[in-house]
């Protein structure tokens, strides 16, 4: 890739709310068990916002974490962009929200819905905007309180979801390149649907399924996930010239584990380099990526210089991923 500057990840941080569910509290709720979600989604429990904390409060506490953690200074970030398909209003946005919070008078602020690619769609972009020289300091975070949108009386749905935030700051630098390969698509036909009371039926007559709550079919969308992810892994190879060998670690989107089980299978990237965030917190859409990174950061497994090969997937459906190296230098 030629750049004119190269974007650089410099800090980390998460959050995720205090109240767990566990697989035993559903089997409380509906009709399910323990040995069932474990077997088919690995998940074994997530994180649920209260009722009055949304995401925007999630995404500030990530933000916090990540400025006490590094002691940086936010108030020359020049851009933020929040991933979220579950922002607290229309507007003001939750990057909106965050710049109000932390009083950051110079900072442009935008959010983007690529659901559970959003994270890999916000560094994309944060790495275009630095390389073409326009922005030198953007903080990147992804929040969801997807249990806002879940249907609780669905056991084809509310095993999977969970809540959490994670924040990256990318900043502008002269001496090295850190990334190295982007990939993007979509499949535009859906699988995976929230529909917003009163305007499906008006816009084409499809009439109001789930009330404002996630359907989908599973089964599709696991089967789109396994066969995009594979090749997309595939694609980002031959853009960097670079074989697995090359990849330290491997962070596809925490959706479901045996989902990771059968991208790994299928493309060769051996399930060890894998880092994930499902089994402890289940889907947490576009956040997930960054809990899984932020992880790894705290337990010592992910190091300066690392190469990573991040892959986000989801509704819509749309997909992105790319390879980076690891840029923090400071240790926590
Ligand atoms: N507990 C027990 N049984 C359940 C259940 C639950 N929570 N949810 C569904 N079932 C039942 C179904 O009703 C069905 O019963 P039937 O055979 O009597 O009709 C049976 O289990 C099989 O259902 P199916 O939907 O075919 O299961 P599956 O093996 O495809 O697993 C998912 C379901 C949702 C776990 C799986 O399809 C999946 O993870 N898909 C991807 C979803 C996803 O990640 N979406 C977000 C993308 S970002």
């Amino acid at each position: 890739m030629t750049q004119l500057a190269h974007a650089r990840i410099t800090a980390i941080g998460s959050y995720v709310p205090e109240r767990i569910l566990t697989n035993d509290d559903l089997e409380k709720m509906v009709d399910t068990n323990d040995e069932w979600i474990v077997q088919r989604t690995g998940i074994k429990q997530r994180h649920i916002a209260a009722e009055d904390e949304f995401t925007s409060h999630l995404c500030i506490q990530a933000v916090e974490q990540l400025q006490n953690r590094y002691h940086v200074a936010l108030n020359d970030v020049d851009l933020i962009v929040v991933a979220t398909t579950t922002p607290d209003y229309s507007f003001p946005t939750v990057s909106c929200r965050i710049q109000q919070h932390f009083g950051m008078e110079q900072a442009g602020a935008i959010d983007l819905n690529a659901t559970c690619a959003g994270f890999t769609y916000g560094l994309h972009l944060a790495n275009g905007l630095i390389a073409a020289g326009l922005h030198r300091k953007i903080l990147v975070v992804a929040g969801e309180t997807m249990s806002k949108i879940t249907d609780y009386s669905d056991r084809n749905t509310c095993i999977l979801f969970g809540d959490g935030a994670g924040a990256v700051l990318v900043e502008r630098d002269l001496e090295a390149s850190w990334f190295e390969a982007f990939t993007l698509g979509t499949n535009g036909e859906g699988g995976i649907h929230v529909y917003r009371s009163g305007l499906a039926e008006q816009m084409d007559g499809t009439p109001l399924i789930g009330n404002g709550k996630i359907v989908q079919n599973g089964r599709e969308v696991f089967k789109w996930a396994v066969r995009t992810v594979s090749s997309g892994i595939e694609q980002l190879l031959q853009q960097a010239v670079l074989s697995l060998e090359d990849i330290d670690w491997f962070v596809p989107h925490s959706a479901n584990l045996r989902m990771i089980e059968s991208i790994c299978e299928k493309s060769g990237m051996p399930l060890a380099k894998t880092l994930q965030s499902v089994q402890d917190m289940g889907n947490t859409s576009s956040a997930s990526i960054p809990l899984a990174l932020e992880a790894a950061v705290r337990e010592g497994r992910l190091k300066l210089g690392d190469r990573v090969m991040l892959y986000g997937f989801g509704g819509g459906l749309t997909h992105a991923g790319l390879i980076l190296r690891w840029g923090i230098s400071k240790e926590i």
